[in-house]
């Protein structure tokens, strides 16, 4: 098998998810756990270069796509020089974040100057009172406003998260939907994962199946998109008299771990195979234990090989997951 191929399947792997912090300006019901956790302390945050160090061996296993996440990845400092950093690393081509939104308008500048080009934001909800129920903040119109400046700057795509809770926001799918008839935005509908004890309950979760009925009663029917060489979890549609798309991100009703290329590091500098496992291994004490660029490579072949073929969410039991979304990224 080739660098960067899991062995059982031969998926490719060639992105990597870095979560840069597992703090966060707001606290969204489906992501905070009911009881408080202590943050990770700082000395036991990945710092930049080590983070850089892991990057520079992963890229020459074939990695060539990076999404920073976090919790949230603009409230760490420096953040805009590391990832140009990354991007003069050999191999890395694409750079994107993952992010709530509240620090964009203020961060503009340095986002563009840093060369990223690809933006995903979460965003629940139109109503900034939902918005508030949702993230325990009144950031609304902040959001918004983030939003508005990455748009106007040119950033292509935006691609909106929104996760639909039943009794919730679930009335907003039709409006957020309509957003691609007058914007080029990117409007995925993410099924709620259970994971860690989160202020969701079971039946709040909504599946892709009802959500896209929601969907098209909005915009007419849905026609599928070819699927692109670099496309994540979203199945792709458009709608008649669209400017953007719509996507259905589905790990519970309709998982897609077989086309599955990634690996994530979290907060903490643990490289995990999978979200859903709690497979990971300590990468982060190889560097600071002095590991060469080899050691690294071959953590990262050992956390490969161990990739899980499928997750467990859906089936009777899964399996218990230890860590929490905001440390992982999401
Ligand atoms: P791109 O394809 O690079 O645009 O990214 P993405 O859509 O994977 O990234 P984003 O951070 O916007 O995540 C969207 C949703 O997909 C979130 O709810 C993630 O938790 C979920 N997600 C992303 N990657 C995985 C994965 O590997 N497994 C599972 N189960 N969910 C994932
Ligand atoms: N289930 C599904 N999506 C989630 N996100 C955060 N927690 C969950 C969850 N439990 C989403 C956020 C963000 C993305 C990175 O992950 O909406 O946009």
């Amino acid at each position: 098998h080739s660098p960067g191929e899991t062995p059982r399947d031969n998926r490719t792997i060639n992105y990597l998810r870095i979560s840069v912090t597992d703090r966060c300006n707001l606290a969204c019901r489906y992501c905070v756990p009911k009881q408080d956790l202590p943050f990770v302390t700082h000395a036991d945050v990945a710092r930049y270069e080590e983070l850089l160090t892991i990057v520079e061996a992963a890229a020459e296993l074939g990695i060539t796509k990076i999404r920073i996440t976090g919790g949230e990845p603009l409230v760490r400092k420096g953040l805009f020089g590391f990832i140009k950093n990354l991007s003069d690393v050999p191999g890395i081509e694409d750079i994107a974040i993952t992010t709530n939104g509240v620090l964009l308008e203020k961060n503009m500048d340095a986002l563009v100057a840093s060369g990223v080009r690809r933006l995903n934001i979460s965003l629940d909800t139109l109503s900034p009172e939902i918005f508030k129920q949702i993230t325990g903040k009144d950031r609304h119109a902040k959001v918004w406003r983030g939003i508005m400046a990455a748009h106007d700057r040119g950033i292509a795509p935006i691609k909106l998260n929104m996760v639909p809770l039943r009794g919730i926001n679930e009335d907003d799918i039709e409006k957020m939907a309509r957003l691609v008839l007058s914007y080029p935005f990117h409007v995925r509908f993410i099924e709620y994962m259970p994971m860690g004890n989160s202020g969701v309950t079971m039946d709040q979760q909504m599946l892709i199946p009802e959500i896209s009925a929601r969907v098209e009663a909005a915009l007419g029917s849905l026609t599928p998109m070819g699927k692109g060489k670099h496309d994540g979890p979203a199945r792709r549609f458009t709608a008649k008299h669209a400017l953007g798309e719509i996507g259905f991100i589905s790990p519970v009703s309709s998982h897609f771990c077989h086309q599955c290329n990634r690996l994530r590091l979290t907060s903490t500098g643990m490289l995990r195979p999978c979200l859903l496992h709690n497979y990971e291994t300590d990468i982060l004490s190889i560097v600071r234990n002095g590991g060469t660029c080899d050691d690294i490579k071959s953590v990262i072949l050992e956390t490969i090989a161990n990739k899980p073929l499928q997750h467990s969410l859906g089936e009777k039991a899964p399996e218990k997951i230890n860590s929490q979304m905001f440390t992982i990224g999401g």
